[in-house]
């Protein structure tokens, strides 16, 4: 199915528990291209290479149905920080992020910016770096919260700094303590450098207990609709 770049505004995130099956990542290897391949070689983990290969199985997957194309021939390209387009096009927006066991991709038409970030909720994040990351005033929401509920909490808050810090490009080059977050409404809102921009929207994604899933977007026309869907690979396994 070839999907329009015109098409109304809108946000689709597939999300993905993976198969750890070795048949099948054997597969989804064929797919990528020949620098993510020797990139997927030099993992050291072999669950880090899974995540890898998955991660980029998946994005080319969705693109492709954005350009027309097989998944292997989607031509990716970084930029000097990492942040991945598709070449010679600035839409439609996209964002990947891999948690052991999860890929979470954000495919954004008519938004100006899009970011996605996942983490397993049992991420224990110490005081040291809780301190490191937190301005004084999420600090404080932190301790005020029953006991029970502060950890997943806090991977929330890490989970949305890095979104924002994503969508913008820069990446954890940027301190995420310049990013802070309050609640209205129980939505997160964020500030950037203490100022609020409206056309700034964030959003935790639901995900099932045991990861954490946070978008980013910016957008002058409001914040799109959002689509969510489980993955499921359907593709057929080679004999
Ligand atoms: C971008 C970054 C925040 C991702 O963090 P992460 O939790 O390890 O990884 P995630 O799974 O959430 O995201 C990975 C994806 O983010 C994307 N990405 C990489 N750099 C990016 C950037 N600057 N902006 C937006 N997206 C970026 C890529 O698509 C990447 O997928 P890939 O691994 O298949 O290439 C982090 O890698 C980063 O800040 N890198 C730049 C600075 C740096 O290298 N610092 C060293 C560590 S402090």
């Amino acid at each position: 199915m070839q999907l329009s770049e015109n098409q109304p505004a809108g946000i689709e995130i597939s999300l993905w528990q993976y198969s750890m099956n070795e048949r099948d990542r054997n597969r989804w290897v064929q797919s990528l291209s020949p620098d993510e391949r020797d990139r997927a070689a030099t993992y050291r983990f072999d669950r880090d290479r899974a995540s890898f290969i998955a991660g980029r199985y998946l994005l080319r997957r969705l693109l492709s149905g954005y350009v027309a194309t097989a998944p292997s021939k989607v031509v990716l390209v970084a930029d000097e920080h990492g942040k991945l387009s598709l070449e010679g096009r600035d839409r439609p927006q996209f964002s990947l992020s891999n948690a052991d066991g999860l890929v979470a991709v954000a495919v954004a038409s008519g938004c100006e910016r899009i970011g996605i970030d996942c983490e397993r909720a049992d991420t224990e994040i110490e005081e040291v770096t809780l301190d490191a990351y937190c301005s004084v005033d999420e600090r404080r929401w932190l301790d005020e919260l029953p006991a029970h509920e502060r950890a997943r909490a806090a991977v929330e808050l890490w989970t949305l700094k890095e979104s924002h810090l994503k969508a913008i490009g820069v990446g954890l080059r940027e301190n995420p303590r310049n990013v802070t977050f309050s609640w209205e409404d129980s939505l997160p809102v964020a500030a950037h450098d203490g100022k609020r921009d409206r056309r700034w929207f964030h959003r935790l994604i639901e995900s099932g207990s045991q990861h954490v899933v946070a978008l980013a977007v910016c957008s002058r026309s409001g914040l799109p609709g959002i689509h969510t869907r489980l993955f499921q690979d359907d593709s057929m396994p080679s004999e």
